[in-house]
């Protein structure tokens, strides 16, 4: 099945070609990182215009690189939510446009499974159900125990702060720029993880849940502590010790989800899965504790609409399908889960 995938639930809009859930004839991002930098952060208006300007030229590109055209299509998936209302409905706009011409079945997709779906792409053949995944992103960090590709069952998530927003949010304080995530992995790698002890939240007894808020204010008050011109091996130490905060918190509950729960692999994607100290520290937690770590490549982690395709191949697969009143949503809904594609 050759599916065109569409994303624009943030701020990249994103155009793919995939067969199934296992080649990917094309995948283009056109990132909006410019224009939301000057703002520290995304400003939801300025985005979906910039969506609408960007996504016909994006999925022609797609087209291209494929070497494809519209009628080679034979199904659509598109990101229903969760994400910004406005830079959605640009995408399933699209996608009912393309596939109501056409006359082809579409499917809306949940981006969560999305980017749990980028592992199909990636690493197919490792995988077996059932496995502990966690998706970590600007948006998201919440932890699932997944029996098929579109079954999904929440076991913990964040209470306050995504881990990428606490990174986005402590490079904004430092004066690092947006978004943070990529600078404070790149200042970190030189700088000493013992060097400033952050508290570790939520590790006390069972619970699933995360919190980061504390972690970020914990960083704020140690920068206005301690103000002043910091020196640029000072700056590597703040970084790197709240980056093995938020790491070592990440890696135990992803641990303790796969020991409550009895699997042996665990899939860590979304944008923060880049980070290379999470990538080192989850692969030598799987190691001494015998369990299987695998992540996505790191284009597949940030938002593409690749991973849109092989999530909704699944639920096409099942029938799953699109209809002209379906609706964008905002926000990560447990019903979310159960009436992903359903209209
Ligand atoms: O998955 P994504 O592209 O968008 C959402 O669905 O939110 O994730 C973007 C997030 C941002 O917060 C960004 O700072 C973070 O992922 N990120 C990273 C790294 N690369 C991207 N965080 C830590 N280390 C990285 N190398
Ligand atoms: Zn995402």
């Amino acid at each position: 099945m050759k599916i065109l995938a569409i994303e624009s639930s943030c701020d990249e809009t994103a155009a793919a070609v995939v067969l199934a859930d296992r080649e990917i004839l094309s995948s283009v991002v056109a990132s909006q990182i410019d224009l939301h930098k000057k703002y520290g952060g995304v400003v939801p208006e300025l985005a979906s215009r910039k969506h609408v300007e960007a996504i016909l030229p994006v999925v022609d590109e797609a087209f291209t690189r494929a070497g494809v055209g519209l009628d080679a299509i034979e199904a659509i998936a598109v990101t229903q939510g969760p994400g910004l209302v406005g830079s959605l409905l640009v995408g399933l706009a699209v996608a009912k446009s393309l596939a109501y011409v056409r006359q082809i079945p579409w499917v809306g997709v949940n981006h969560i499974f999305s980017h749990v779906g980028a592992i199909y792409l990636s690493q197919g053949r490792l995988i077996h159900f059932p496995f502990i995944a966690l998706v970590v992103s600007g948006g998201h960090t919440s932890l699932f125990r997944v029996t098929g590709p579109t079954q999904m069952s929440l076991l913990g998530r964040t209470l306050d702060d995504a881990a990428g927003e606490a990174f986005d949010k402590v490079a904004k304080f430092m004066g690092l720029g947006y978004p943070g995530g990529v600078v404070i992995d790149r200042l970190a790698r030189e700088g000493d993880p013992a060097a400033i002890t952050f508290p570790r939240t939520l590790l006390d007894g069972d619970s699933l849940d995360f919190s980061f808020s504390g972690l970020k204010t914990a960083v704020l008050n140690y920068l206005k502590t301690h103000q002043g011109e910091f020196s640029i091996a000072q700056v590597r130490h703040i970084a790197a010790s709240f980056q093995e905060a938020v790491v070592d918190t990440l890696t135990a509950k992803v641990l303790r989800a796969v020991r409550q729960e009895n699997c042996r692999l665990a899939v860590v994607a979304g944008g923060v899965a880049c980070n290379t100290r999470l990538r080192e520290k989850f692969l030598s937690a799987g190691e001494s504790s015998g369990i299987t770590v695998l992540f996505p490549p790191p284009s597949l982690c940030t938002d593409n609409a690749a991973m849109v395709a092989a999530a909704g191949y699944h639920f096409l697969q099942e029938g799953h399908r699109g209809n002209l009143s379906l609706n964008a949503y905002s926000r990560f809904e447990k019903r979310a889960l159960k009436k992903e594609g359903k209209d």
